[in-house]
């Protein structure tokens, strides 16, 4: 077989290129790391988790009509999307505050918000990812003002779906990061991955954390949390 083309190796995916000019092949590693690259580890089994709750999610919400650059799983850690190009932003949806928002405002981690808060980030690790107002996005030529409004719908569309799904697997999605990209088309859809590295999810009773918090402040029992969504997900819980 021929020499595979890697495209490109992020903190916790491979993208290789494929014979089809319009798909690529991500693979995703059990590489862990938070703040920034700042503080790293290895969470056993997360890439074939991470890989599988992101498909079942995406599957999903392509069916309840999210576009979505997903095409077809290839095993527990590797996955065929379509080629996007990545829009710079990443775009954060929160229900209740927690992490950088309750930090920034003194708010209480769990306090519940009067509605879903879209924020958006500039996706540039040099620079840590600074929050930028839809100003600064369209002076940056980061996307359009049309691009922005069309973002937000989507980010909207996808947390009331989310929220639903995630309820019904017995889960409260606090918050979660979400990229799109553009296809060769100019259509917008939504790309990267959604997972426990990438959402808040807490436990409906307990409000005990099932996420990469686990790892970001050092709570131990990470794999098992990662597992026990994964679990939840596929099996849904009896209510
Ligand atoms: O840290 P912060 O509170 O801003 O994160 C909001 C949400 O976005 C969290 O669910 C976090 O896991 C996710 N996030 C992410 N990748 C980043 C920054 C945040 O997945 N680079």
């Amino acid at each position: 077989m021929a020499e595979e083309t890697l495209l490109y190796e992020g903190k916790a995916k491979k993208v290789f290129a494929t014979p089809d000019e319009g798909v690529v092949r991500v693979v995703y590693k059990d590489d862990a790391t938070a703040f920034n690259g700042e503080k790293r580890g290895t969470i056993v089994g997360k890439g074939a988790i991470n890989n599988q709750v992101s498909n079942l999610l995406f599957r999903y919400l392509e069916e309840h009509g999210v576009p979505t650059h997903f095409v077809e799983q290839l095993s527990e850690r590797e996955t065929l999307v379509r080629k996007v190009a990545i829009i710079p932003l990443e775009v954060v949806v929160r229900n209740l505050a927690a992490g950088s928002f309750a930090k920034r405002f003194g708010i209480e981690e769990g306090t519940p918000l009067e509605r879903p808060l879209v924020e958006f980030y500039y996706k540039n690790d040099a620079l840590g990812d600074p929050l930028v107002t839809d100003d600064h996005a369209i002076l940056l030529h980061l996307a359009t003002a049309e691009d922005l409004a069309e973002l937000r719908r989507l980010a909207l569309a996808v947390n009331d779906l989310l929220v639903r799904r995630f309820r019904d697997a017995g889960l409260i999605l606090v918050d979660f990061k979400l990229e799109f990209g553009r296809l060769g088309s100019g259509e917008i859809v939504l790309a990267d991955e959604i997972s426990p590295d990438t959402c808040r999810l807490w436990d409906e009773h307990t409000r005990e954390k099932m996420d990469k918090d686990r790892f970001r402040r050092d709570l131990g029992g990470v794999e098992q949390a990662y597992q026990e969504v994964w679990a939840r997900l596929k099996g849904g819980v009896a209510r």
